[in-house]
């Protein structure tokens, strides 16, 4: 007798529910990546209706993590704790560093069931790469997480990536959040964050609000535009790196930006600063 086909394709991971768009899912629609449902793309339509452009946000993001991992590796870098992996794509953290030090450890966190089941299938013959379960906004869990004790030893300098994460936390006590963390860091380590922004300016503070009002009432529910100084307070008192928080486009581009950027690459900063 013919058995009814199933609801989903048999590739969808147990646990991942394809009728609630995740971040994961719309950063990776965004990217162009192919681990998306219809429910992740409606995210990003419905933000498109104000900004034509919005796939440019994950974009510059992107390559902003991809130059800071370069950019660490290369200063002797070799632990990373990257905080909201994401679904893998291409040049992932650990494939970025361990190009440049294949002695580089890296410990990703996240809470999705997509990333925890692709990124483990990812990094199954990587023996110095893990991922790790637990709520990234919560710093004490992450702190106290035994695959993040076993793999970083925190008495020498690691990375701390918050890249493309805090601007889904929407409580008001980021700044003290990210102390947590930075407490928790050895002198000489490093924070990287990338974070929508609010450019308070005529020309595209309207911009940002309105994508934000389309992020937060749509079936994702978060991305916060928050001001320079908001995201600043985020570092604490870490020495900014030069050239300090800057559009991510803008933090050591590869190159000369031959063309004119999008308008919403203005709304995402992105900087790094190190605990002295
Ligand atoms: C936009 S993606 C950024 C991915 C990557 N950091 C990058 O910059 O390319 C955000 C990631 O953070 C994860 N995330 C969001 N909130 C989280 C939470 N409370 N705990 C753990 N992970 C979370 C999502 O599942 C998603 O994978």
């Amino acid at each position: 007798m013919p058995q009814p086909s199933p609801a989903y394709p048999s590739s969808v991971p147990v646990g991942v529910d394809t009728t609630r768009a995740s971040i994961a899912r719309v950063y990776d629609a965004a990217l162009n990546g192919k681990d998306n449902y219809e429910v992740d793309r409606e995210v990003l339509a419905q933000v498109r209706s104000v900004a034509p452009q919005v796939n440019d946000l994950a974009w510059a993001n992107r390559d902003f993590l991809i130059r800071v991992c370069r950019f660490l590796a290369r200063a002797g870098v070799d632990q990373f704790l990257d905080l909201g992996s994401g679904l893998p794509t291409a040049e992932n953290t650990h494939q970025v560093v361990q190009r440049v030090s294949p002695q580089s450890r890296v410990v990703y966190v996240d809470n999705d069931p997509s990333v925890l089941v692709h990124g483990q299938a990812l990094l199954a013959s990587n023996s110095r790469t893990r991922i790790a379960e637990a709520d990234i906004f919560r710093p004490l869990d992450v702190l106290g997480n035994a695959t993040v004790r076993q793999e970083l030893d925190f008495t020498r300098p690691l990375a701390l990536f918050h890249i493309g994460t805090l601007h889904h936390y929407l409580g008001e006590d980021g700044p003290t959040l990210m102390q947590n963390y930075i407490d928790a860091l050895p002198s000489g380590s490093f924070v990287a964050i990338a974070h929508f922004h609010d450019p308070e300016t005529a020309e595209y503070s309207e911009l940002a609000r309105k994508m934000e009002e389309k992020f937060i009432h749509s079936p994702m529910g978060s991305g916060r535009f928050r001001t320079r100084d908001e995201i600043q307070a985020l570092f604490g008192d870490l020495e900014m790196v030069e050239p300090g928080l800057v559009r991510c486009d803008d933090w050591w581009a590869d190159g000369p930006h031959l063309t004119p950027l999008s308008n919403v690459r203005n709304c995402i900063l992105g900087g790094v600063g190190r605990k002295r």
